[in-house]
This record gives structure tokens, C-alpha cells and sequence, in this order.
């Protein structure tokens, strides 16, 4: 079964995925890692980020892969060309970078690809901004996870001052996600929209675990253990 968890960045997708996916026993799908390590080569490489076919070549020809520890089905890293990035993809300069690298639709096409064939390999939650629309339309549970511009922005800060990376400046912070949630929303390869049968969840002033207990139900109905 596939779990679809869609939204914009800050919103918890990723607490939220990996929780979900313990609790219910199925591995866990970053998608938004998948792009940053194509950012990531593509800075490596020295490519301009406005060469979609130097962006797409790096898509289609360097194999990303999760890496797991024993018997453990949630990734414990992301590798690109066999190099461990699973750091590096975090960065402030990746964080730029990665908006205009996941807007090229052959980057695109060549990461729905492998995602589709990931996805299809199990039981997964798989988190994203396409992921009910454009991945796995057919998916029985589709959430799409929001919560408010301030309270992502507090979140990040908060998770910036614990990593001592990135900007702890709030109203700066407040203003990326309101450019990176324009940018990924106004793209016109598959932009940041809920599926018609997404089930919204404002994640604003919750408790997280209420968010978490929320989409295991939401499973279950659909036959998840
Ligand atoms: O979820 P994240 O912040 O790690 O995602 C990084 C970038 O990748 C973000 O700018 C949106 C983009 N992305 C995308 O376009 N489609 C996805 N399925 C996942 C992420």
C-alpha cells in the first residue's frame, strides 16, 4: 500500500511520514531527497542550474539509493553516484538550489520514474509534493499537510538553532518559505496542489501525535495493519 504525504516544506511531512511508517510497519519514501542529491551533484559538478540538460542528464544517469541498517526498512541516508549525502543535502546553499533543479521536467521525469519503481517494491509512506497528484494517483490514502507560514517559520528556526545550520533569523526564515511555497506552487511542472481526494490536515497548534494517529486511522480503514 502506498501512503501519499504531500505539502509545503515546514509542514511536519517528514515527522510525520517516519512515524507513520513505524507505526504501521512500512518503509518510508523521502522524495524531496531524491532532489536535493540531484542539486547537490549538479553544485558538485559545477553545472549551472539553469542547464536543464546538464540537470536531467544528472537525473537520469547517477543512481541515487537509500541506505538502511540491518533488518531496519526506514533509510538511514541517501547516497548519489555511491557518495554519501545524507548530510551535505541539508545545507542552506542545497535549500536554494534545489527550487529550480525540481522545476526541470526532465529532472522530474527521471525521479517519478524511480520512485514509481521504489514505491511499488512494498509498503510505503511516501512524502513529497506530487506525490497524490502525479506519483501515485491511485494511492487509497492521500494526505495533504499544512500548517501556517509563521509556525513553519518557528519550526525550521527552532531546527536550525538545533543542527547550527542555517539562518535562526526569524522574519529571513519567514521569508524563504514564503518565496520557496510561491516557487513551488507557481512551477508549471507538476506544482505544489492536493489531489481532488487528498485529505487536508492542518497540522497548526496540534499536537503531532494527533496528526499521526489521524493518518494511521485513515489507513487502517484501508486495510493497513
Ligand atoms: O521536502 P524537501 O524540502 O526536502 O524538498 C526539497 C525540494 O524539492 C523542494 O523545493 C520541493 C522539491 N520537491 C518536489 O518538487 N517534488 C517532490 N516530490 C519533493 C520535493
Amino acid at each position: 500500500m502506498i501512503i501519499a504525504i504531500d505539502g509545503p516544506s515546514g509542514a511536519g511531512k517528514s515527522t510525520v511520514a517516519k512515524a507513520v511508517a513505524r507505526t504501521l510497519g512500512f518503509s518510508c519514501l523521502d522524495t524531496g531527497a531524491m532532489y536535493r542529491a540531484v542539486a547537490w551533484q549538479a553544485l558538485e559538478d559545477g553545472a549551472s542550474l539553469e542547464d536543464a540538460e546538464a540537470l536531467g542528464r544528472i537525473a537520469r544517469e547517477r543512481e541515487i539509493a537509500f541506505f538502511h541498517d540491518p533488518g531496519d526498512p526506514m533509510p538511514k541516508g541517501v547516497s548519489i553516484g555511491g557518495q554519501d549525502v545524507s548530510a551535505a543535502i541539508r545545507t542552506a546553499e542545497i535549500d536554494r538550489a534545489v527550487s529550480p533543479v525540481s522545476a526541470v521536467p526532465a529532472v522530474r521525469e527521471a525521479l517519478v520514474a524511480q520512485q514509481r519503481r521504489i514505491g511499488r517494491s512494498g509498503d510505503y509512506v511516501v512524502e513529497g509534493r506530487d506525490i497524490g497528484t502525479t506519483v501515485f494517483p491511485e494511492a487509497p490514502v492521500k494526505v495533504f499537510l499544512t500548517a501556517s507560514a509563521e509556525e513553519r517559520a518557528h519550526r525550521r528556526v527552532r531546527q536550525n538553532v538545533d543542527r547550527s545550520v542555517g539562518s535562526i533569523d526569524y522574519e529571513e526564515v519567514l521569508a524563504d518559505i514564503r518565496r520557496r511555497d510561491e516557487v513551488d506552487s507557481s512551477r508549471a511542472a507538476s506544482p505544489l496542489r492536493p489531489a481532488d481526494d487528498a485529505v487536508h490536515l492542518d497540522s497548526t497548534g496540534r499536537y503531532i501525535e494527533d496528526v499521526i494517529d489521524e493518518i494511521c486511522a485513515l489507513a487502517r480503514e484501508k486495510g493497513a495493519r
